[in-house]
């Protein structure tokens, strides 16, 4: 069963991005400091760019291990990784260029290959890179950590409403045709993000108000609303909220 998920609002403007980065230090410290290296699958959209800008600058870049630090994506779009439209591309332009991360430890996928050959050498190299938990019967990857937007149908990764990918129990990684600007998209399924030891969800904007209260305070309907379905067990779920995004909910006013 998982624990209820921890909802944190703080101020608009930079606080959000700031919250995220050090959420992401400090889960690389405990990582880096437990177990000799720190996993982690990043998110595309625009959201997170600012905190990954601060990930890149002073106090924060001097504070995380590089050279401990794996990244991952939790989906790409099919599009080569030079593209506008690539998430990786976006992570490269706000952090990766310019931190020491050897570049072996930096784990794309692909997009620009065939999509169904990506998902499937993505799910190895998911396989290979990141432990799995001892003992577990799943022997699924685990994530120090993953981050998630979330996209005002409801999506998150490139789980969209109505996809088969929801009901993906075996494979890792997805090929999908998702209703947005980039339709082919590739994404980590639900067990390998619901397997993380910490997921987190960074939410911002007035725009987003609504599908935040739908998800976090409406009837569970997944198939509409697929970020219903992260539930990390026995891993942490927080939701980091900016005031505007988190203005249409109750929270015991
Ligand atoms: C993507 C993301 C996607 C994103 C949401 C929110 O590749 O687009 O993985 O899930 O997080 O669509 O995007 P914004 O942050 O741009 O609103």
């Amino acid at each position: 069963m998982s624990r209820p998920a921890e909802i944190e609002v703080v101020a608009d403007g930079e606080a959000p991005a700031r919250r995220a980065a050090e959420a992401f230090a400090s889960a690389a410290r405990r990582a880096v400091s437990e177990r000799g290296l720190f996993t982690v699958a990043l998110s595309g959209g625009a959201t997170p760019r600012a905190a990954y800008g601060l990930l890149a600058a002073e106090p924060l870049r001097s504070a995380i291990a590089w050279e401990r630090v794996h990244l991952f994506w939790g989906d790409e779009r099919c599009v080569p990784p030079e593209h506008s439209d690539s998430d990786y591309g976006m992570a490269h332009e706000a952090l990766i260029a310019h931190v020491p991360i050897p570049p072996e430890n930096v784990h794309r996928l692909h997009g620009e290959d065939d999509p169904g050959e990506a998902a499937r050498a993505y799910a190895a190299e998911l396989r290979s890179a990141v432990p799995a938990r001892a003992a577990s019967r799943a022997d699924l990857p685990v994530l120090d950590l993953v981050l998630l937007g979330l996209g005002d149908n409801g999506h998150t990764a490139s789980l969209f409403p109505h996809s088969a990918a929801l009901h993906e129990t075996e494979r890792l990684v997805v090929a999908t045709e998702v209703d947005a600007a980039v339709r082919r998209r590739l994404t980590v399924t639900v067990p390998v993000i619901n397997a993380a030891r910490e997921v987190v969800f960074l939410v911002q904007g007035a725009a987003k108000a609504d599908v935040v209260r739908r998800v976090l305070e409406g009837p569970y309907e997944p198939d509409e609303l697929p970020a219903q379905l992260v539930a990390p067990d026995p891993g942490r779920l927080t939701w980091l909220l900016d005031e505007a995004a988190a203005s249409a909910l109750d929270r015991g006013r």
